[in-house]
C-alpha cells in the first residue's frame, strides 16, 4: 500500500499548495514545505489514512483548522486521480481529515499480488531507476555472529546470529548487495596465552589437527587465562608468543591455524543447523592495516600520547569526574587492541574498491554492552574523515538472554548453556509434543515426517522467540513459551500456513506457483476478476495483507525484526478470525474464489515474511 500512500501524499500536498499558494511558496522558501501529515489511520473507523496537518497549520495560516481542512478537500476534488483513489474525505473533530481508499482499488491491489513473488515490495533497483545513484549498488555490510576462537559460542552469539541473519535477509530481499561478515575473534593476546599453555600441557594440539577436542580447548583457554592473570612469568612468555605470532613465526602460525580450524568447524555446525550463511573475515584479516590506522589518525591530528599509549580523546562523552575518555589505539607496549581492529575494519569497509569494500551502510549486531565501544570507534572514524557522504555506521544492540528466573541463562548444574544442547532440546521437546498430539488425534505418521516437523518447528521456535522480542530489551528464554501453539509464537504462525494448505487439500483452488518472470497472471487466473468482497472480516484481511510492503520498509530502516513478527502475528489472527467466521469452501461464486484468493495471499505473505526471518514453513504438521 506504500505506492498508494505516496500517491495520496503527493495529491494532498498539491491540494494544500493550490489552496494556499502564498503560504506554500513562503514555506517552501524557508525549507519546510507545508505538510498535510498523512499517516495510517489510528482506528479502522477513521478509514485507511488520516491527515492531521490542518491543526498544525492554523497558526501559520491564521485560519481555524476546520476551514483549512475544507479548503484542502475542495482542492482534492480537482486533483487528478484522487477520485479514483479515495472516497469522499470526511472532516472529523476540529479538522482531522479521514481518508478511505476505494474498495475496488484495494481488491485490485490484492489481485495484482496473486502469484507475485515480491508481494508488492519494490526492489531498490526499481526505486532508483533513472536516478543513477550509487546508493543501490554499494554493498551493505552486516557484521554479525562473530564468536571468538577457542571460546565457546554462547547465547549472546546466537542472538547476534539470528538477528543479523534476519536483517541480512530483509536487505537482500530489497535487492541490496549484502556482505554477511563474521568478525571472528581470531587474533590477539588470547592466542599468546593459549599457545604458551598448550606448549606445556598438550603440545600435540599445536602440531596435529584435532588432537584435543573443542571442549578441552575451551578448558585449556580458561586455565591459560588464569595463569596469565596470576603468574607474571607466564604473562611475559605469553606476550612474547603474541609478538612471534604477529611477526609471522611459522610454528606459531601453524598452531594458530589449527586452533582456528577446529573452532571454525564447530561454529559451522551451528550455522548449518540454522541454515545461516556467513563469510568469515576475522580480526586477523585487518592485521596488515593496523599501522595505517595509527598513521591516518596521526595525520588527522587526533592522536595524543597518554602514559605511553596512543589515544584519541572522545568529544561529548566523559568518564568519572568529567575526565575525558580515550579510545586507546596503540598500547604502550606497541600492541593493538579490539578498538584498533574495529577502526581498521571501518576504514577498509568504507574505502572504495579495490582497496576496500566500498560499503555505504555498515551494521553491527552485538549485545548492548558494546554500545560505548562502537560509539567511540564510530566517532573516531568520522573525525578521521573516513566516512564518505551518505555513509552510515549503525550499531544494532540487543539485550541479554536470561533464564526463566530472570538471571543469566545457565544449565541446572550452573554451567553455561551450549548452543548445540539448546537446539537439541528445542527439537526434542517439539518431537514429544508432536507425538502426544498425534496420539490424541489418533493420527499415524511415519518417523521421517515426525523428525522433519520437529526439526523445523523446534528451530523456528528458537529463532522466532528471539526475533519477536524488541531486541533492545533483555529476553527470557523459555522453551514452554516459545513452543506454545497459542500466542505470538512460531508454532502459531506455522499452523496458520498449514491451515491454508489444508484448504487446498479439501479442494480449494489456490492457484499455481508464484514466479518472477511476469507469469503472475497465470497464478491469478484461478481467481475471479474482479475479486468481490462483502464482509467486514474480508476487508479487515485485505487491509492487513496490503500492509506488508510498508512493514518491510520499516524493518529495513529501523532494523527491528520484531516489527515484522508482530505484523505476521496480527495477520495470522485476522486470517483465523476471517476463516472461523466466514464460509470459504461452502460459499457461492464469486465469493468463494475471492475468499480463496485471500487464503492464497495470506499463505504467500506468511511464507515470505517468515522466510525473511530465516524460518521455514510446512504444509502439514
Ligand atoms: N567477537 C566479539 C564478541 O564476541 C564480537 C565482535 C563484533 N564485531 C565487531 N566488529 N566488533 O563479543
Amino acid at each position: 500500500m506504500l505506492r498508494l500512500a505516496h500517491a495520496l501524499d503527493r495529491q494532498l500536498r498539491a491540494a494544500l499548495e493550490r489552496a494556499f499558494p502564498q503560504a506554500a511558496a513562503a514555506a517552501r522558501e524557508a525549507g519546510s514545505p507545508l505538510d498535510p501529515q498523512l499517516a495510517p489511520a489510528s482506528k479502522p473507523e477513521f478509514g485507511d489514512f488520516q491527515a492531521n496537518g490542518a491543526l498544525g497549520l492554523a497558526r501559520t495560516l491564521g485560519l481555524p483548522p476546520r476551514k483549512i481542512a475544507e479548503a484542502i478537500v475542495a482542492q482534492l476534488a480537482a486533483e487528478p486521480g484522487f477520485a479514483e483513489l479515495c472516497q469522499e474525505p470526511v472532516i472529523a473533530g476540529p479538522g482531522f481529515l479521514n481518508l478511505t481508499l476505494r474498495p475496488e482499488l484495494l481488491a485490485a491491489e490484492v489481485r495484482a499480488r496473486l502469484g507475485d513473488p515480491r508481494l508488492g515490495v519494490p526492489s531498490v533497483a526499481e526505486e532508483t531507476q533513472g536516478g543513477g545513484g550509487v546508493g543501490a549498488a554499494a554493498p551493505v555490510i552486516v557484521d554479525f555472529s562473530s564468536p571468538n576462537i577457542a571460546k565457546e559460542m554462547h547465547v549472546g552469539h546466537l542472538r547476534s546470529t539470528i538477528i543479523g541473519d534476519a536483517l541480512a535477509r530483509v536487505l537482500e530481499f530489497r535487492g541490496h548487495p549484502v556482505l554477511r561478515l563474521n568478525h571472528v575473534g581470531d587474533w590477539g593476546t588470547q592466542f599468546g596465552m593459549l599457545i604458551t599453555h598448550l606448549k606445556q600441557v598438550a603440545p600435540e594440539a599445536l602440531t596435529t589437527a584435532d588432537a584435543v577436542d573443542l571442549g578441552d580447548l575451551v578448558a585449556f583457554y580458561r586455565e591459560a587465562k588464569k595463569r596469565f592473570d596470576d603468574d607474571a612469568a607466564f604473562q611475559a612468555t605469553a606476550r612474547e608468543e603474541v609478538v612471534k605470532l604477529q611477526g609471522g613465526d611459522p610454528v606459531s602460525l601453524k598452531a594458530w591455524g589449527l586452533l582456528c580450524d577446529q573452532s571454525r568447524r564447530e561454529f559451522q555446525k551451528i550455522y548449518d543447523r540454522l541454515a545461516i550463511s556467513l563469510s568469515e573475515r576475522g580480526e586477523s584479516f585487518y592485521n596488515p592495516y593496523l599501522e595505517a590506522v595509527v598513521a591516518d589518525l596521526e595525520a588527522a591530528g587526533l592522536l595524543v600520547v597518554d602514559q605511553g599509549a596512543k589515544c584519541v580523546f572522545l568529544e561529548g562523552v566523559s568518564g568519572k569526574e568529567g575526565a575525558p575518555l580515550p579510545v586507546i589505539v596503540q598500547k604502550s607496549d606497541g600492541g593493538f587492541n579490539y578498538a584498533t581492529t574495529d577502526l581498521a575494519a571501518i576504514r577498509y569497509r568504507l574505502a572504495a574498491p579495490p582497496e576496500g569494500d566500498g560499503a555505504r551502510r555498515v551494521i553491527y549486531v552485538t549485545d548492548a554492552g558494546q554500545a560505548n565501544h562502537f560509539a567511540g570507534v564510530f566517532q573516531v572514524a568520522r573525525r578521521a574523515g573516513w566516512l564518505p557522504a551518505g555513509a552510515s555506521l549503525e550499531h544494532v544492540p540487543f539485550g541479554l538472554v536470561q533464564g526463566e528466573d530472570g538471571k543469566k541463562l545457565k544449565t541446572r548444574a550452573g554451567d553455561t548453556v551450549r548452543l548445540r544442547d539448546l537446539l537439541d532440546e528445542a527439537v526434542e521437546r517439539c518431537e514429544a509434543d508432536l507425538r502426544r498430539r498425534l496420539a490424541e488425534e489418533e493420527r499415524t505418521e511415519d518417523e521421517a515426517f515426525i523428525r522433519q516437523v520437529a526439526t523445523t518447528v523446534g528451530l523456528a521456535a528458537v529463532k522466532y522467540a528471539d526475533l519477536s522480542q524488541n531486541r533492545i530489551t533483555n529476553y527470557q528464554f523459555s522453551f514452554d513459551r516459545m513452543l506454545a501453539l497459542q500466542g505470538n509464537t512460531a508454532p502459531y504462525l506455522l499452523y496458520a500456513v498449514v491451515r491454508i494448505a489444508g484448504i487446498a487439500r479439501k479442494g480449494g483452488e489456490l492457484g499455481g506457483a508464484s514466479s518472477g518472470d511476469g507469469a503472475t497472471s497465470e497464478a491469478a487466473a484461478a481467481f475471479p476478476d474482479p475479486l468481490a468482497f462483502t464482509e467486514p472480516q474480508e476487508w479487515a484481511l485485505v487491509r492487513e495483507l496490503l500492509k506488508f510492503d510498508a512493514v518491510v520498509a520499516e524493518v529495513e530502516a529501523d532494523l527491528l525484526p520484531n516489527r515484522l513478527c508482530s505484523y505476521l502475528f496480527e495477520l495470522s489472527q485476522v486470517f483465523n478470525r476471517f476463516y472461523d467466521q466466514v464460509p470459504v469452501l461452502k460459499a457461492e461464486e464469486p465469493s468463494r474464489g475471492s475468499r480463496l484468493a485471500l487464503c492464497r495471499l495470506t499463505a504467500d505473505t506468511l511464507k515470505l515474511g517468515l522466510g525473511l526471518l530465516g524460518i521455514e514453513t510446512l504444509e502439514r504438521m
